[in-house]
Order: C-alpha cells, then structure tokens, then sequence
C-alpha cells in the first residue's frame, strides 16, 4: 500500500454526511491499528469544533501552511488521540480564516497544489489521511482533489442527493485534466433508513449507476452521531457496538481488505 493513502470526502451539498465520515471512518481505521491525520479544510472548521478542538486558539492552521512557507508543518498538528494498538488521529485544524486565504488561493498560479505539496512534508508519519472538504465548488475542493488518491461522495439516501452527484463528477474530471491527476472515486451511501421506500430505492439507484465506485456497506441513520458530535467525540470511541460505529468500522475493513488484500487488518489489530 502507499503509505500515506490519501482521501478526500466531497459533496457540494451540505449535511450529508462528509464530516461525520472523516471522523468515524478516521477513528475506525485507527482501531485497528492505523496512524490516521484528519485534515479540516473547510472555513466551518466543523471537524475541529467536533474534536474538541477550539478553532479560534489556534496558533497554526491549515491556511497558514497553504499561504506560507514560514510555518512549519508539524507545527499545525494537533495529537488527539494516541491508542494502545499504535493506532491516532491526528488533526490538521481549520478556522474561519480558511475562507480568506480561499480567495488569495483561488487567484494564485498553482493555489490548488499548495496542500498536496505541503502534506508531503508527512510521507512518513501516517497510514492514512483523510481530508474534509466544504460543500462547494471551489478552489478548496481542487486541492483536496489534487492531494488525494480517492475521493470519498458521501450521498444521502434519497433521491434529491442524486441530482448533484454528476456535476461533482464532471467537476471532478476537470480538475484532473487541468492538474493533470488522476484520482478514483467511491460513493457511500449515508443516513440510510431501511424502513423508508425511498432510501431503499435511491441505494439501489445509486449502486446500480455507480456499478463499481461504490463501497459495499452503507452507513443507515443512527441518532448516536449527533450525540457523539455534542460530547466532541468520535462515535467508534464512545460506543463502538452502536449501528453507526459498525457501520464505519466495516467500510474500514473494505479499505484496508481492499488496499492490501486483507493481510494488513490481521498485522495491524
Ligand atoms: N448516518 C447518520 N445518521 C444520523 N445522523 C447523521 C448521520 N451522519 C451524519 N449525521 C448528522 O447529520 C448532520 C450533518 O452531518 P455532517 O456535518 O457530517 O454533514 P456535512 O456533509 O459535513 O455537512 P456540511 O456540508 O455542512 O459540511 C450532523 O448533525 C450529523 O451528526
Ligand atoms: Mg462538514
């Protein structure tokens, strides 16, 4: 596996779910044995706020790195939480400033490429790292695009989320061209409720037209996230037999099954 493999979640609809994937996916691949840095790149600093982690204190952030040379990448990481199997999170935090240095980047040559260039800097340090994005179509997408080797769409389980997912896509495919990248895709399926009609029939519309860019499991509609997002905890953390901790914990193991075959979850656990 290349190590650190790098996703990106994206969607320019807001409240599906890209938040809550990068912490319950990040914390369950750190059960299993992982190092994983979470990365906030969006001005909400939402993912920063859900780790405890006061966005207006901080003395270094993701924009500073983006915008500057002078800072030194370690020096924006934040260590929270350190588990007895080796496993973290880290997190590179945002604030609000990330929407000013959005413009500054957006007019920049080669704004797009400065967090791919500066997350380098972390080759060694970690399994995986996973990027949170902000819904829209902007600069801050094009370098969570070009820094990543999978972007993560975390959809809805209805039929309104289906409309916005062909415009990302092709959004996407633009971005590679003009970067000359290449980067695959998978969608997952979030807030699923089985017993509704039309979560049933929306999944199945969106595994059969996104036949092989999907992940296997889904993640269904569980109270406990935002529980977990008021106590400023990852779910996997605080009850890892509820059915959304489950949920992220098996598309973890179809990353890791996937990436390396399936030997690494038995080495890493
Ligand atoms: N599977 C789920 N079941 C129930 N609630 C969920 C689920 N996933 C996320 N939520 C809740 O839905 C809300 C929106 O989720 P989240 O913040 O992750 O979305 P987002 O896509 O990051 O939003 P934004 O576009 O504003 O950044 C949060 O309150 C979160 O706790
Ligand atoms: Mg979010």
């Amino acid at each position: 596996m290349k190590a650190p493999y790098i996703f990106a979640t994206a969607n320019q609809k807001g409240g599906v779910g890209k938040t809550t994937t990068v912490i319950t996916l990040g914390s369950s691949l750190s059960v299993f044995g992982f190092r994983v840095l979470l990365v906030d790149l969006d001005p909400q600093a939402s993912l920063t706020n859900h780790l405890a982690v006061e966005p207006e204190k901080l003395e270094c952030y993701v924009g500073d790195l983006m915008i500057s040379d002078s800072f030194n990448p370690a020096d924006a990481i934040i260590n929270k939480y350190r588990l007895k199997n080796g496993g973290c999170i880290d997190l590179l935090p945002s604030n609000i400033n990330l929407a000013r240095i959005e413009a500054e980047l957006s007019i920049s040559k080669g704004g797009g490429l400065k967090l791919r260039e500066k997350l380098k800097f972390f080759k060694n340090s970690y399994d995986y790292i996973i990027i949170d994005s902000s819904p829209a179509l902007s600069v801050l997408l094009i370098s969570a695009v070009a820094a990543s080797d999978e972007i993560i769409i975390p959809v809805m389980a209805d039929f309104l989320s289906a409309r916005g997912v062909d415009l990302l896509l092709s959004t996407i495919t633009k971005i590679e061209k003009a970067l000359d990248t290449k980067c695959t895709y998978r969608l997952l399926i979030t807030m699923f409720d089985r017993r509704t009609n039309s979560s049933l029939k929306s999944a199945d519309y969106f595994k059969n037209k996104y036949r092989n860019n999907h992940f296997s499991g889904l993640i269904n509609i569980d109270t406990k996230f935002r529980d977990a997002s008021l106590i400023k905890k990852p779910l996997t953390y605080i009850d890892i037999h509820s059915r959304g901790a489950l949920d992220y914990i098996g598309v973890a193991r179809e990353i890791i099954n996937g990436l390396d075959g399936g030997d690494n979850e038995g080495d890493k656990k």
